[in-house]
């Protein structure tokens, strides 16, 4: 399989289903990167080596003396270490002892294994002895500290995975400062960087553009992956387009404060990292201690951005996502936040509920304002006991009433926040982030609780224990609507208040982990005020993750486009809303409404009692429709036909098997008789496809000369378009 070692040459080759990754040992112990692109047929790649570019400026290393070409600082180094004479970004920053954080990397040894390991208390992908394969290269600095680069190939896809583990071999504490999951050295400088940023209600636009020389940095230091930068980004070779040209996708399993940084160096190379954030981050390590880096999922793709997406897609499908999520239909759910609001009783949710019902639905879930004296957004996080005014005889009698008429019942929790106005802070007030002796910011009326203290995550799964088993719920919306400020802790002694943010992390993935594995049964939604903390660590506990609050259709588009760059449909929960739009105050057709929710996981988000009869007639279709046809949009490969950034957008989905295929065009701004063409994509070019008014064309057809979309369509208006291979 997948890892072969040249003991001759001293090259480690990595081969996935369609890349190649080759490293050696080179002089000095020093891991070096050769070569990371398609697929080789040889490894003996070293003249690929940069050696040239010395000047007296650039150290040579002190082990390397006789070669006046070798130089730390122009080498394409496989984990560069802080302030032995590479002065670029560092990928490892140990500080010992002494109080210098002066550190080095050199080879010890190594080991190769079928599979793959999981990280202690922390998520990562999956894979066996038959579909993976892992690389061990242990490393050494001369202060004691080992440094172990892990690496996973997989058999079937163009993935590799990377990750670090710090060991302090020495007998005194040391401390990391920066413990990057993976670093790559490219050997040229024309890479253009795509990522997705945004904020509250606009979560993951795309950019792309130029790199530089110097740094550029994509990140958060909230505590959070974030709504204003993802943990994803892609180097863009010159020429990559959605269908072409070469993509490499960086994306890390963590969902706290991460850095993803590039730099282009004066002689060409261009070097990115990806890790825990180092601003704000320090972890001690005692004698035999170790620390362990998030895992970094690195995709290779010579089929464009497409090809990139649609590989991180099936490989999140296959080696991320819980199975059991996969294989069963998720429910259409409403949700009664934008129907409802805070302003709901048993009575009304009944209705709600009835509505659903009649409608073909399959789950009612009540968002936030259950529990506690929860009438506005000021009071009682934390308190989970159920607002009996609101819900006489509690979750069990609604689910009662709710299961009666055929649905489930799913519950919205914000576990790790507690408001001003609550019984547990008035109680604990030291259980939240805090620092004593100054002030604490505050927002939406909140705080953040401290997840690094054990009995504030046995808080957490205790009381959220009572409210699960009381009542059949069957599912839960997971919400997060704060990030953390004042950052210590009031238990973490003075050197190590620097790790609080990523135990937080970790004491974040324990809470939900113990929560699973009581309630195994019950279906886990992420939110975090919309898709603020929607990465791939998310995702491994939450099968769907609230994209955005934004639910006005046409900003979704761009929402669902962006975010599908990484994460597959399947996690995109997508709900049908009330218009005007609550967000946008935009009016668009019910119709589109349903055709952008139905690329993903679909549900609705609105008073089911308020529609009228047309409306109840287009729902009913909708969701026989949906649940006909989700297979194509869970399971199958996404095409970015046309992107939502002009007049008009188009995607489309595609089964495995290239039987079936489901099209959808939204004409964004009208335009009186434009002229359209749409050509398809991922169809089976010799087979004759067949659409529901029965014409029949072959998949080359429909690929080269595309569907004729011209007609007068008016704003927001929207075609979908199902084909049947014959
Ligand atoms: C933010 C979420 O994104 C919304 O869907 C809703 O659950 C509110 N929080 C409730 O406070």
């Amino acid at each position: 399989m997948g890892i072969t070692f040249n003991s001759e040459k001293r090259i480690f080759k990595l081969d996935t289903s369609s890349s190649s990754y080759i490293l050696k040992i080179g002089r000095g112990g020093y891991m070096m990167g050769l070569y990371y692109g398609a697929r080789l047929d040889e490894c003996d790649v070293d003249y690929l080596t940069v050696r040239e570019g010395h000047d007296s400026t650039v150290p040579l290393s002190a082990s390397a003396e006789d070669d006046w070409r070798f130089s730390p600082d122009t080498m394409q180094a496989e984990y560069p270490a802080y302030g032995s004479g590479d002065f670029r970004i560092s990928a490892v920053k140990i500080k010992n002892a002494a109080g210098n954080s002066v550190t080095d990397c050199r080879y010890e040894g190594h080991r190769i294994y079928k599979g793959k390991e999981p990280i202690p208390g922390m998520p990562s992908t999956r894979g066996s002895d038959g579909e993976a394969e892992t690389l061990e290269i242990m490393c050494r600095d001369v202060t004691g500290a080992g440094i172990t680069l892990i690496y996973t190939v997989f058999e079937n896809h163009p993935v590799m995975t990377r990750r670090a583990v710090i060991k302090n071999g020495a007998d005194s504490p040391l401390w990391v400062e920066r413990a990057f999951s993976a670093a790559v050295d490219f050997t040229h400088p024309e890479f253009r960087l795509l990522h997705l940023w945004g904020c509250w209600g606009r979560e993951r636009a795309v950019e792309r553009r130029p790199l530089g020389h110097g740094i550029t940095k994509i990140s958060s230091g909230r505590g959070a992956s974030g709504h204003y930068h993802n943990p994803f980004a892609a180097l863009l070779a010159p020429g990559c387009s959605e269908e072409s040209g070469e993509a490499y996708g960086f994306n890390l399993v963590y969902s706290g404060n991460f850095s993803i940084e590039t730099e282009v160096d004066a002689f060409g190379l261009t070097r990115i990292i990806a890790g825990i954030n180092p601003e704000g981050f320090s972890w001690k390590l005692d004698p035999g201690e170790e620390f362990y880096t998030p895992e970094a999922v690195m995709v290779y793709s010579d089929h464009g951005e497409g090809g990139m997406s649609r590989a991180l897609h099936k490989f999140y499908r296959e080696h991320l996502l819980e199975r059991e999520w996969l294989k069963t239909p998720r429910p259409v759910v409403v949700n009664n936040w934008e129907a409802t609001y805070f302003g709901f009783d048993t009575e009304k949710l009944v209705a709600i509920a009835k509505e659903a019902a009649g409608l073909g639905l399959d789950m009612l879930v009540v968002d936030d304002g259950w529990f506690g004296k929860r009438n506005d957004d000021r009071s009682s996080l934390g308190d989970w006991t159920v607002n009996e005014e609101k819900l006489p005889g509690g979750l069990s009698e609604l689910a009662k009433r709710v299961n009666a008429l055929g649905l489930g019942l799913g519950v919205w929790f914000e576990p790790e926040m507690v408001s001003r106005d609550s019984d547990l802070f008035r109680a604990h007030p030291d259980w939240c982030i805090h620092t004593e002796g100054r002030d604490m910011s505050i927002a939406r009326h909140q705080y953040v609780l401290d997840l690094s203290r054990q009995e504030v995550r046995d808080y957490i799964v205790d009381s959220l224990s009572v409210v699960l088993s009381s009542a059949n719920i069957e599912y839960v919306k997971w919400d997060f609507n704060r990030n953390l400020t004042e950052y210590s802790s009031a238990l973490l002694p003075a050197d190590r208040q620097g790790e609080l943010f990523h135990r937080y992390v970790l004491g974040l993935y324990s809470v939900i982990g113990r929560l699973k594995a009581k309630f195994p049964d019950v279906l886990f939604e992420g939110c975090a005020s919309g898709g603020g903390r929607y990465d791939p660590a998310m995702l491994s506990f939450f099968p769907q993750y609230w994209t955005s609050d934004d639910t006005d259709p046409i900003e979704r588009i761009k929402i669902q486009y962006g975010t599908s760059l990484a994460y597959p449909a399947c996690t995109m929960s997508c709900h049908v809303s009330a218009s005007p739009n609550h967000q946008t105050g935009r009016k668009t057709p019910f119709k589109t409404r349903g055709d952008v929710a139905a690329a993903g996981v679909f549900g609705y988000e609105l008073d089911l009692t308020a529609l009228s009869e047309r409306e109840r007639d287009d729902v009913k279709r909708q969701v026989a429709e949906y649940k006909a046809r989700r297979h194509i949009v869970m399971e199958g490969d996404l095409y970015r036909l046309v992107p939502p950034d002009g007049d008009i957008a188009a995607w489309m989905y595609v089964t495995p098997d290239k039987t079936e295929a489901l099209f959808t065009y939204v004409r964004i701004k009208t335009m009186i008789a434009p002229v359209s063409f749409v050509k398809l994509r991922g169809l089976d070019p010799d087979r004759v496809y067949i659409d529901e008014n029965g014409v029949r064309r072959l998949g080359s057809t429909l690929m080269r000369a595309g569907l004729n979309m011209t007609g007068n369509r008016r704003d927001a208006e929207s075609v979908t378009m199902y084909f049947r291979a014959e």
